[in-house]
């Protein structure tokens, strides 16, 4: 088992790098976590407000592209090891706007890359299912499939993905990486299927289902992503690739059905909206090459997607102020006119 001392976590601010944050030092609080953030739409301090005051937590705000900000701050903090979240993360988001998903995903990763070459610092990468597209039925995503991206969001990443690969090949530098499933769970920016269904149920509007619903995702909980990741740190063969998902999915139609049973809410509020474009219709991971390292997920997907339910209606001071604010604009861009096609208000 390594040792990791000193980590800079960058994208430590958003959905699942908060999470791992609080779950690395609740396990390990002899270390100390360095958050990375430039605090875009999607992270927010709040995310881990239980921990700021701690003394091993502290919060650099910064571009992963600044290559002279990432430097220093490994110099001036002792980095050991580099965590990798730090990324534009939504796809309808990415259809909207694309080319700052190359700048984060694509060229912020390769900066973080040329530091830990020159510093000699390991790089624990976080990529997607999505690199793999979207795949036939019977099929389960291994490590080894080709990479075949379909959306702007999934091709950053599978550039990046390539890039951290390529780095070890050539410069021989040590690295990591998960591709992770969907993931479900606590401080899940509400732009996203689970939150925004969540919070739209709980607030009686209508849930926007693209096209006939019946597409599939492993909606794994952040928490068995946290652990994946932290086996992977700990007991994963340098220069290796590991899934992280559950391995089993269902169709976001049956998500819906989780969601709104869960708050008790009315079925009619689920409304079918014009497509998203390209949509992938079905990612599924075999997990067996993380599992080899005695990791197993603790969630079903199904109480995964009814706990993060339930989170959102426990949690209103987290997600009003945000519904509120800036996210109103994207949301009536994105939604508004699909919504009056359906004849919901
Ligand atoms: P998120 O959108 O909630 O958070 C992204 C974080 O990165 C935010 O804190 C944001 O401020 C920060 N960030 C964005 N651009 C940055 C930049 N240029 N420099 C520094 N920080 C920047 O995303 P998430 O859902 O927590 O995803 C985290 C990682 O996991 C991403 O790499 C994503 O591709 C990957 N992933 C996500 C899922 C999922 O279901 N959410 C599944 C598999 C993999
Ligand atoms: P999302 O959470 O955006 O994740 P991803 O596209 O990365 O899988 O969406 C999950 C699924 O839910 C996906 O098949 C798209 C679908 N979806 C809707 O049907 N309506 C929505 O409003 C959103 C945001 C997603």
């Amino acid at each position: 088992m390594r040792e990791i001392k000193n980590l800079l976590v960058t994208g430590g601010c958003g959905f699942i790098g908060s999470n791992f944050v609080r779950y690395w030092l609740a396990q390990h609080p002899q270390s100390r976590v360095v958050v990375y953030d430039k605090l875009t739409y999607a992270g927010r301090k709040e995310n881990l407000h239980d921990l700021w005051d701690t003394a091993n937590v502290s919060l650099v705000v910064g571009d992963i592209g600044d290559q002279d900000l990432v430097r220093r701050t490994c110099q001036d903090e002792g980095i050991d090891l580099i965590v990798n979240f730090a990324a534009e993360t939504h796809v309808d988001q990415s259809i909207l706007g694309p080319l700052v998903f190359t700048d984060t995903n694509v060229r912020g990763t390769h900066v973080l890359l040329e530091v830990a070459r020159e510093l000699g610092i390991r790089l624990h990468h976080i990529s997607t299912d999505e690199v793999y597209g979207h795949i036939r039925d019977n099929h389960q995503s291994v490590e080894t499939d080709e990479l075949a991206p379909r959306s702007p969001y999934a091709a950053s990443k599978a550039a990046a993905d390539q890039l951290v690969q390529a780095y070890a090949i050539t410069y021989g530098i040590p690295v990591t990486i998960t591709r992770g499933a969907n993931n479900v769970g606590p401080y899940q920016y509400p732009e996203k299927a689970v939150p925004l269904f969540s919070t739209n149920a709980i607030l009686g509007e209508p849930l926007p289902v693209y096209g006939d619903g019946l597409q599939m995702r492993d909606y794994a909980h952040v928490y068995d992503h946290c652990t994946g990741i932290e086996a992977v740190l700990l007991k994963g063969v340098i220069g290796e690739v590991y899934n992280v998902g559950t391995g089993r999915e269902m169709t976001n139609l049956e998500m819906v059905d989780i969601v709104l049973d869960t708050l008790g809410k009315d079925h009619s509020l689920v409304k079918h909206v014009t497509d998203r474009p390209g949509h992938d219709r079905r990612y599924s991971m075999n997990v067996d090459k993380l599992r080899a390292l005695g990791w197993e997920p603790k969630y079903d997907p199904k109480q995964a997607v009814a706990e993060a339910a339930r989170w959102y209606v426990e949690n209103r001071w987290w997600w009003e102020p945000i519904r509120s604010g800036e996210f109103r604009e994207y949301y009536d861009r994105q939604y508004a006119e699909r919504l009056a096609g359906t004849g919901a208000k």
